[in-house]
């Protein structure tokens, strides 16, 4: 396959939206991580987005779109999703809900389902990607099936280089976590994935989230084993023992900290990109990975560390 062309912030634009009209796979930055962008009406394009992260193809994809009207014309958002989406977005929520007949969205998008997974990015290159191609773009994040996800454009080549058509740089993701997945139906709202926005605040929207019942796993970010680095990992851990490196939060001793002042965000921002270079560090010795407090973005972070912990 052809190597992967980098393209700037600025002068790589045009030519990123060139390439997704006419049916490439492209790598653009989110607030969230990098996402793995294509023509999302079109099943060829969307087809090369699978292949290139050799995904299950039973795993279906978030649409990404410019606004709240144009989310509408793809999804109807029964109340309180319009309320979720006013409130959101642009920002790192994903909303399920029923696909409108007339969307125009490829099969493969959603793999069957009868609902799609939609959000409107905050991050001004994803915003100008969108509309400069004209298209609605179906993105999952731009690493191999399993792997960590990617947060800054040498993450997405250290996986996909070779096999998508570019990246678009546009330097490290501010939020550093994938989107909150929120199922919105006239029965109820269902936490999905915990992610950028915390399940506190959907709830002060919603009133309280219905469990998530489905044993069905539709979403690969809820297999037990995903995220993971090649090194095991060992979490809630205290210190460290002499064969293991240490990824720290707040005062504990380690190679790497999450956040030094304890502060969620950061601690979310650097997530993958301090698990990648522990996984460097560490050659085949375990991680160990200090206590994270599971209020607010903390759950969202302990959800991924359990994940990326579980046995293969
Ligand atoms: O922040 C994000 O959400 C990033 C950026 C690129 O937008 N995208 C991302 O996509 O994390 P991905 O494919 O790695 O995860 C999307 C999740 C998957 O677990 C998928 O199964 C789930 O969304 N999903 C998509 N459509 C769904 C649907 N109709 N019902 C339930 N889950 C769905
Ligand atoms: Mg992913």
């Amino acid at each position: 396959m052809c190597p992967t062309e980098r393209l700037d912030a600025e002068d790589g634009l045009a030519r990123a939206a060139a390439l997704l009209q006419v049916g490439e796979t492209i790598a653009f930055p989110t607030e969230t991580v990098y996402g793995l962008g294509a023509d999302a009406t079109d099943g060829a394009a969307v087809a090369r987005i699978y292949e290139a992260k050799s995904r299950p193809s039973f795993n279906p994809l978030i649409v990404h779109v410019g606004s709240v009207q144009a989310a509408c014309r793809l999804i109807d958002l029964p109340d309180p999703g319009l309320r979720l989406a006013e409130a959101f977005w642009p920002g790192p929520l994903t909303l399920v809900a029923p696909m409108r007949p007339d969307s125009g969205i490829a099969d493969l998008v959603t793999a069957g389902l009868p609902t799609l997974a939609v959000r409107v990015p905050a991050h001004p290159l994803a915003s100008r990607l969108i509309e400069a191609s004209g298209l609605p773009l179906a993105a999952p994040s731009a690493n191999p099936s399993g792997r960590i996800s990617p947060t800054t454009a040498a993450h997405v080549l250290d996986g996909l280089e070779g096999r998508i058509a570019a990246v678009l740089d546009g330097g490290a993701c501010p939020v550093g976590l994938e989107s909150t997945i929120v199922h919105v139906s006239p029965e109820g709202t269902t936490l999905l994935r915990p992610g950028g926005v915390p399940a506190e605040e959907i709830s002060r929207i919603t009133g309280d989230l219905l469990e998530d019942a489905s044993d069905e796993i539709t979403a690969p970010g809820r297999l037990a084993s995903h995220y993971a680095p090649a090194s095991r990992l060992r979490l809630n851990a205290h210190n460290s023992h002499s064969d293991e490196v240490m990824l720290g939060f707040g005062s504990t001793a380690s190679d790497l900290n999450l956040s030094p002042s304890g502060d969620l965000r950061e601690a979310a921002a650097n997530l993958f990109a301090h698990l990648r270079a522990l996984d460097r560090l560490a050659a085949g010795r375990m991680i160990a990975v200090a206590p994270i407090p599971d209020a607010g973005l903390g759950a969202a972070i302990n959800d991924r560390l359990r994940r990326a912990a579980a046995p293969r």
